[in-house]
């Protein structure tokens, strides 16, 4: 199966100029990398007018957050069915930073079930912000997760795709230990299987938080997981196009 990537370009690059640039690197590493699957997420105000250019079939576009209500008076946000019109299969839910700036977990689950709904791929963010010998960032995570999926129906289970990031590990200077990505990607699908059945069990997980080219393969073989989720590396071309030829090679 292909790896997953999503490239989160987040809050960059300043111009269009310099997002066309990027795009277009982007562009190469995906025609070059069979085993691949790039999913750019770059800021909205940029993403209509590079997927309207782009003729290829190797990447798709998702938009880094989206609005669960149809329309109307809700400045600075941007729709679902906009996100679709402007070509994006995507939209990436509840990640940390928006989680920082105040979504919470029954806006992920409006959302998540709203992207359904049109036909928009959720990738799902979840991840704790501290890790305890307690081991209470698995309960955590689990109120993200059952959250999240609470208004999914059934046979839509598998079609979430779920990116763990903790949030210590994003922008940090190293990701998790693979093992124990391992050991989260086995409870996530559990949670999900115990609580809305056995759907869980074809879940695709990605993990992200401080992948690099010289971890991401060390992840992929260990981790459990079927891709990346990416940040700064993705608005790097040469340590992106790099990032992908190592999954590539897999
Ligand atoms: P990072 O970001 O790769 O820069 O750690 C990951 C993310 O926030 O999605």
């Amino acid at each position: 199966m292909k790896s997953i990537v999503v490239a989160n370009w987040k809050m960059n690059p300043a111009t269009f100029k310099e997002a066309k640039k990027l795009f277009e690197a982007t562009r190469k590493a995906a025609e070059s990398a069979k085993n691949v699957a790039i999913v750019v997420a770059p800021p909205a105000i940029f993403l209509r007018e590079l997927s309207v250019g782009y003729k290829g079939k190797r990447l798709s576009f998702a938009v880094q957050n989206a609005h669960y209500e149809a329309g109307g008076a809700f400045t600075g946000e941007v729709s679902m069915s906009e996100a679709r019109d402007a070509k994006c299969s995507s939209v990436i839910i509840g990640h940390a930073e928006r989680r920082g700036m105040g979504e919470s977990n029954e806006d992920t689950r409006k959302k998540v079930a709203v992207a359904l709904a049109i036909g928009l791929t959720p990738v799902l963010c979840v991840g704790e912000r501290t890790r305890s010998q307690s081991g209470e960032h698995f309960e955590f995570v689990r109120e993200q997760l059952v959250a999240g999926f609470a208004d999914v129906p059934p046979a839509k289970i598998p079609r979430v795709v779920i990116a763990y990031e903790p949030v210590w590990a994003i922008g940090a200077e190293r990701p998790m230990n693979a093992r124990d990505m391992h050991e989260m990607a086995i409870f996530i699908r559990k949670t999900i299987v115990d609580r809305y059945g056995q759907g869980g069990m074809n879940l695709k997980i990605l993990y992200g938080g401080s992948i690099d080219e010289s971890n991401a393969g060390e992840m992929m073989r260990n981790g459990d997981v079927n891709g990346l989720l990416v940040g700064r590396v993705s608005t790097d071309a040469a340590k992106f196009t790099a990032l992908v030829s190592v999954l590539d090679a897999l």
